[in-house]
Protein backbone atom coordinates (compact mmCIF):
# COMPACT_ATOMS: atom_id res chain seq x y z
CA UNK A 1 0.00 0.00 0.00
CA UNK A 2 1.48 3.66 -0.85
CA UNK A 3 1.81 5.75 1.72
CA UNK A 4 -0.30 8.54 1.27
CA UNK A 5 1.01 12.70 2.13
CA UNK A 6 -1.32 14.59 4.85
CA UNK A 7 -2.72 16.57 2.30
CA UNK A 8 -3.71 13.01 0.68
CA UNK A 9 -4.81 11.66 3.64
CA UNK A 10 -6.84 14.11 4.41
CA UNK A 11 -7.77 16.82 1.93
CA UNK A 12 -10.62 17.88 3.68
CA UNK A 13 -10.91 19.95 7.00
CA UNK A 14 -14.24 17.51 8.34
CA UNK A 15 -15.91 14.83 6.77
CA UNK A 16 -19.38 17.30 6.18
CA UNK A 17 -17.35 19.18 3.59
CA UNK A 18 -18.38 16.34 0.92
CA UNK A 19 -22.47 16.15 2.17
CA UNK A 20 -22.17 19.61 2.83
CA UNK A 21 -21.08 19.59 -1.01
CA UNK A 22 -23.82 16.77 -2.05
CA UNK A 23 -26.50 19.14 -0.92
CA UNK A 24 -25.23 21.86 -3.11
CA UNK A 25 -25.22 19.09 -6.25
CA UNK A 26 -28.53 17.46 -5.11
CA UNK A 27 -30.72 20.46 -3.43
CA UNK A 28 -33.59 19.97 -1.57
CA UNK A 29 -36.22 19.87 -4.58
CA UNK A 30 -38.13 23.20 -4.58
CA UNK A 31 -39.88 24.63 -7.38
CA UNK A 32 -38.07 28.45 -7.66
CA UNK A 33 -35.46 25.80 -8.31
CA UNK A 34 -35.27 23.24 -10.92
CA UNK A 35 -32.98 20.64 -10.64
CA UNK A 36 -31.33 21.37 -14.08
CA UNK A 37 -30.74 25.07 -13.19
CA UNK A 38 -28.79 23.39 -9.77
CA UNK A 39 -26.46 21.15 -12.03
CA UNK A 40 -25.61 23.93 -13.70
CA UNK A 41 -24.73 25.98 -10.53
CA UNK A 42 -23.19 22.98 -9.22
CA UNK A 43 -20.47 23.12 -12.34
CA UNK A 44 -19.91 27.13 -12.21
CA UNK A 45 -20.58 27.01 -8.38
CA UNK A 46 -16.78 28.69 -7.23
CA UNK A 47 -15.35 29.18 -3.56
CA UNK A 48 -12.31 28.36 -1.67
CA UNK A 49 -14.11 24.96 0.05
CA UNK A 50 -15.08 23.74 -3.62
CA UNK A 51 -11.54 23.67 -4.25
CA UNK A 52 -11.14 21.48 -1.35
CA UNK A 53 -13.79 19.06 -2.57
CA UNK A 54 -12.50 18.96 -5.78
CA UNK A 55 -9.29 17.67 -4.42
CA UNK A 56 -10.74 15.55 -2.07
CA UNK A 57 -12.86 13.75 -5.73
CA UNK A 58 -9.35 14.11 -7.49
CA UNK A 59 -7.30 11.33 -5.06
CA UNK A 60 -10.74 9.83 -4.81
CA UNK A 61 -10.57 8.80 -8.64
CA UNK A 62 -7.32 8.26 -8.79
CA UNK A 63 -7.08 5.81 -5.98
CA UNK A 64 -9.65 3.70 -5.88
CA UNK A 65 -8.55 1.26 -8.24
CA UNK A 66 -9.93 -2.29 -8.82
CA UNK A 67 -6.92 -3.60 -7.05
CA UNK A 68 -7.27 -1.14 -4.27
CA UNK A 69 -10.70 -2.13 -3.37
CA UNK A 70 -9.60 -6.26 -2.86
CA UNK A 71 -6.91 -4.98 -0.90
CA UNK A 72 -9.07 -2.80 1.43
CA UNK A 73 -11.50 -5.44 1.17
CA UNK A 74 -8.55 -8.69 2.92
CA UNK A 75 -7.98 -5.49 5.07
CA UNK A 76 -11.30 -5.50 6.86
CA UNK A 77 -13.52 -8.14 6.18
CA UNK A 78 -11.30 -9.77 8.62
CA UNK A 79 -13.29 -7.04 11.51
CA UNK A 80 -9.84 -8.08 13.39
CA UNK A 81 -9.22 -4.12 14.34
CA UNK A 82 -12.18 -4.23 17.14
CA UNK A 83 -15.58 -5.66 19.23
CA UNK A 84 -18.08 -3.30 20.89
CA UNK A 85 -21.41 -3.05 21.44
CA UNK A 86 -23.37 -0.68 18.48
CA UNK A 87 -23.58 2.18 20.65
CA UNK A 88 -20.12 2.06 21.67
CA UNK A 89 -19.41 1.76 18.50
CA UNK A 90 -21.40 5.15 17.69
CA UNK A 91 -19.10 6.83 20.79
CA UNK A 92 -16.20 5.38 19.50
CA UNK A 93 -16.89 7.35 15.63
CA UNK A 94 -18.43 10.21 17.78
CA UNK A 95 -14.71 10.65 18.93
CA UNK A 96 -13.96 11.93 15.08
CA UNK A 97 -13.68 15.34 15.72
CA UNK A 98 -12.47 17.61 12.55
CA UNK A 99 -10.45 20.67 12.45
CA UNK A 100 -13.44 22.55 11.63
CA UNK A 101 -15.25 24.75 13.85
CA UNK A 102 -16.76 22.42 16.52
CA UNK A 103 -19.34 24.75 17.61
CA UNK A 104 -21.41 25.07 14.46
CA UNK A 105 -21.28 21.75 12.79
CA UNK A 106 -23.23 18.60 14.07
CA UNK A 107 -21.52 16.11 15.18
CA UNK A 108 -22.10 12.32 14.15
CA UNK A 109 -24.12 11.26 16.35
CA UNK A 110 -26.19 14.16 15.56
CA UNK A 111 -26.37 13.66 11.99
CA UNK A 112 -27.71 9.77 12.84
CA UNK A 113 -30.21 10.72 15.21
CA UNK A 114 -31.42 13.60 13.11
CA UNK A 115 -31.44 10.85 10.02
CA UNK A 116 -33.43 8.16 12.26
CA UNK A 117 -36.13 10.68 14.21
CA UNK A 118 -37.33 11.88 10.59
CA UNK A 119 -37.55 8.78 9.35
CA UNK A 120 -39.48 8.12 12.51
CA UNK A 121 -41.55 10.74 12.35
CA UNK A 122 -42.75 9.90 8.91
CA UNK A 123 -44.33 6.86 10.30
CA UNK A 124 -41.41 4.49 9.04
CA UNK A 125 -41.41 0.63 10.33
CA UNK A 126 -38.77 0.28 13.46
CA UNK A 127 -35.86 -1.34 11.15
CA UNK A 128 -35.88 1.95 8.42
CA UNK A 129 -34.87 3.79 11.42
CA UNK A 130 -32.52 2.11 13.04
CA UNK A 131 -30.99 2.14 9.78
CA UNK A 132 -31.03 5.50 9.48
CA UNK A 133 -29.52 5.52 12.38
CA UNK A 134 -26.72 3.28 11.95
CA UNK A 135 -25.78 4.38 8.19
CA UNK A 136 -23.03 6.26 8.72
CA UNK A 137 -21.47 3.86 11.65
CA UNK A 138 -18.66 2.65 8.80
CA UNK A 139 -16.93 6.07 9.31
CA UNK A 140 -15.24 4.53 12.15
CA UNK A 141 -12.76 3.79 9.05
CA UNK A 142 -11.68 7.27 9.54
CA UNK A 143 -10.53 6.04 13.04
CA UNK A 144 -8.40 3.03 11.94
CA UNK A 145 -6.18 5.81 9.78
CA UNK A 146 -7.80 5.17 6.41
CA UNK A 147 -7.84 8.32 4.05
CA UNK A 148 -10.82 10.59 3.71
CA UNK A 149 -11.14 9.00 -0.14
CA UNK A 150 -11.29 5.87 1.13
CA UNK A 151 -14.31 6.33 3.52
CA UNK A 152 -16.47 9.03 1.92
CA UNK A 153 -17.53 10.06 -0.98
CA UNK A 154 -19.99 8.94 -4.06
CA UNK A 155 -18.94 5.48 -4.91
CA UNK A 156 -18.94 3.70 -8.01
CA UNK A 157 -18.31 0.47 -9.38
CA UNK A 158 -14.93 -0.74 -9.88
CA UNK A 159 -13.72 -3.25 -12.38
CA UNK A 160 -16.03 -1.54 -15.42
CA UNK A 161 -15.66 1.78 -17.24
CA UNK A 162 -16.45 4.68 -15.50
CA UNK A 163 -19.66 6.35 -16.50
CA UNK A 164 -19.35 10.66 -17.15
CA UNK A 165 -22.23 10.89 -14.31
CA UNK A 166 -20.07 9.80 -11.77
CA UNK A 167 -19.19 13.35 -10.09
CA UNK A 168 -15.90 14.76 -11.57
CA UNK A 169 -15.55 12.09 -14.22
CA UNK A 170 -12.43 13.91 -15.56
CA UNK A 171 -10.32 12.57 -12.43
CA UNK A 172 -10.56 9.05 -13.73
CA UNK A 173 -8.03 10.04 -16.50
CA UNK A 174 -5.31 9.71 -13.78
CA UNK A 175 -6.99 6.03 -12.72
CA UNK A 176 -4.87 3.47 -13.85
CA UNK A 177 -7.98 1.31 -14.58
CA UNK A 178 -9.02 3.26 -17.34
CA UNK A 179 -6.20 1.98 -19.40
CA UNK A 180 -6.60 -1.26 -18.40
CA UNK A 181 -8.72 -3.31 -21.17
CA UNK A 182 -9.73 -5.66 -18.55
CA UNK A 183 -11.49 -3.04 -16.37
CA UNK A 184 -11.95 -0.24 -19.35
CA UNK A 185 -15.01 -1.81 -21.12
CA UNK A 186 -19.13 -1.56 -20.48
CA UNK A 187 -19.28 -4.45 -18.12
CA UNK A 188 -15.48 -4.93 -17.78
CA UNK A 189 -14.77 -7.88 -15.61
CA UNK A 190 -19.04 -8.32 -14.73
CA UNK A 191 -21.84 -9.84 -16.84
CA UNK A 192 -24.84 -7.67 -18.49
CA UNK A 193 -27.29 -7.28 -15.38
CA UNK A 194 -25.44 -9.97 -13.46
CA UNK A 195 -27.14 -7.99 -10.39
CA UNK A 196 -25.04 -5.78 -8.01
CA UNK A 197 -24.26 -8.22 -5.54
CA UNK A 198 -21.69 -9.57 -8.37
CA UNK A 199 -20.41 -5.93 -8.53
CA UNK A 200 -17.58 -5.01 -6.82
CA UNK A 201 -18.01 -0.72 -5.33
CA UNK A 202 -15.62 1.63 -4.89
CA UNK A 203 -14.14 0.96 -1.14
CA UNK A 204 -15.83 3.16 1.79
CA UNK A 205 -18.01 3.41 4.97
CA UNK A 206 -21.28 1.84 2.61
CA UNK A 207 -20.04 -1.61 1.86
CA UNK A 208 -18.19 -1.56 5.12
CA UNK A 209 -21.29 -1.03 7.43
CA UNK A 210 -23.07 -3.90 4.88
CA UNK A 211 -20.65 -6.29 5.59
CA UNK A 212 -20.75 -5.47 9.52
CA UNK A 213 -24.42 -5.86 9.58
CA UNK A 214 -25.26 -8.17 6.77
CA UNK A 215 -26.70 -11.13 8.97
CA UNK A 216 -28.93 -9.07 11.16
CA UNK A 217 -31.10 -6.87 9.34
CA UNK A 218 -33.94 -7.07 6.55
CA UNK A 219 -33.21 -6.89 2.88
CA UNK A 220 -34.09 -3.04 2.31
CA UNK A 221 -32.16 -1.72 4.96
CA UNK A 222 -28.85 -3.74 4.04
CA UNK A 223 -29.60 -1.95 0.50
CA UNK A 224 -30.09 1.49 1.61
CA UNK A 225 -26.92 1.04 3.78
CA UNK A 226 -25.00 -0.32 0.59
CA UNK A 227 -25.46 1.72 -1.98
CA UNK A 228 -26.60 4.85 -0.12
CA UNK A 229 -23.43 7.03 -1.30
CA UNK A 230 -24.19 5.69 -4.83
CA UNK A 231 -25.68 8.30 -6.57
CA UNK A 232 -24.27 7.88 -10.27
CA UNK A 233 -27.16 5.05 -9.65
CA UNK A 234 -29.74 5.97 -7.08
CA UNK A 235 -29.94 9.64 -8.56
CA UNK A 236 -28.56 9.42 -11.97
CA UNK A 237 -28.99 6.04 -13.48
CA UNK A 238 -25.78 5.73 -14.86
CA UNK A 239 -25.68 1.66 -14.05
CA UNK A 240 -28.74 -0.09 -15.00
CA UNK A 241 -26.64 -1.75 -17.84
CA UNK A 242 -25.33 -3.85 -14.18
CA UNK A 243 -28.66 -3.72 -12.38
CA UNK A 244 -30.79 -7.07 -12.22
CA UNK A 245 -34.89 -7.03 -11.33
CA UNK A 246 -34.37 -7.73 -7.53
CA UNK A 247 -31.97 -4.30 -7.70
CA UNK A 248 -34.21 -2.61 -9.65
CA UNK A 249 -36.95 -3.06 -6.82
CA UNK A 250 -34.60 -2.80 -3.59
CA UNK A 251 -33.15 0.18 -5.32
CA UNK A 252 -36.57 2.03 -3.99
CA UNK A 253 -36.04 1.80 -0.48
CA UNK A 254 -32.17 3.28 -1.76
CA UNK A 255 -34.20 6.31 -3.45
CA UNK A 256 -36.75 6.69 -0.24
CA UNK A 257 -34.18 6.57 2.17
CA UNK A 258 -31.79 9.46 0.32
CA UNK A 259 -33.10 12.70 1.26
CA UNK A 260 -33.71 11.32 5.14
CA UNK A 261 -29.88 11.65 4.83
CA UNK A 262 -29.49 14.88 2.98
CA UNK A 263 -32.35 16.56 4.20
CA UNK A 264 -32.70 16.07 7.62
CA UNK A 265 -30.09 18.68 9.04
CA UNK A 266 -31.37 20.95 11.66
CA UNK A 267 -29.41 22.95 13.42
CA UNK A 268 -31.59 21.97 16.91
CA UNK A 269 -29.15 19.47 18.11
CA UNK A 270 -31.54 16.34 19.15
CA UNK A 271 -30.71 15.70 23.15
CA UNK A 272 -29.01 12.30 23.40
CA UNK A 273 -30.00 11.31 26.61
CA UNK A 274 -33.42 11.24 25.83
CA UNK A 275 -33.15 9.22 22.86
CA UNK A 276 -30.34 6.77 24.13
CA UNK A 277 -33.17 4.40 25.61
CA UNK A 278 -35.35 3.75 21.96
CA UNK A 279 -32.04 3.46 20.19
CA UNK A 280 -30.99 0.81 22.26
CA UNK A 281 -33.84 -1.06 22.90
CA UNK A 282 -33.88 -0.83 18.89
CA UNK A 283 -30.61 -2.35 18.28
CA UNK A 284 -31.15 -4.99 20.59
CA UNK A 285 -34.06 -6.21 18.99
CA UNK A 286 -32.33 -6.93 15.62
CA UNK A 287 -28.62 -6.84 16.13
CA UNK A 288 -25.93 -8.90 18.46
CA UNK A 289 -24.69 -7.61 21.87
CA UNK A 290 -21.66 -6.36 20.08
CA UNK A 291 -20.44 -5.88 16.47
CA UNK A 292 -16.41 -6.39 14.99
CA UNK A 293 -15.11 -4.01 13.44
FE1 LIG B 1 -23.03 8.04 4.48
FE1 LIG C 1 -25.29 10.30 6.29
Amino acid sequence: MTAHTPTEHSPLASLEQWEDDLLIRYPEPNAAQPEHKAKEEYRNYDDPERDTVREFYRLNHKYQTYDFVMEKEREFLKFDKKEMPVWGAMEFLNTLVDDSDPDIELDQLQHLLQTAEAIRADGHPDWFVLTGFLHDMGKVLCLFGEPQWAVVGDTFPVGCAHSDKIVYPEFFADNPDTYDERFNTKFGVYEPNCGLKNVHMSWGHDEYLYQITKDYLPEPALYMIRYHSFYAQHREHAYDHLMDDHDRAMFKWVKAFNPYDLYSKSPKPPVVSELKPYYEDLIAKYLPATVRL
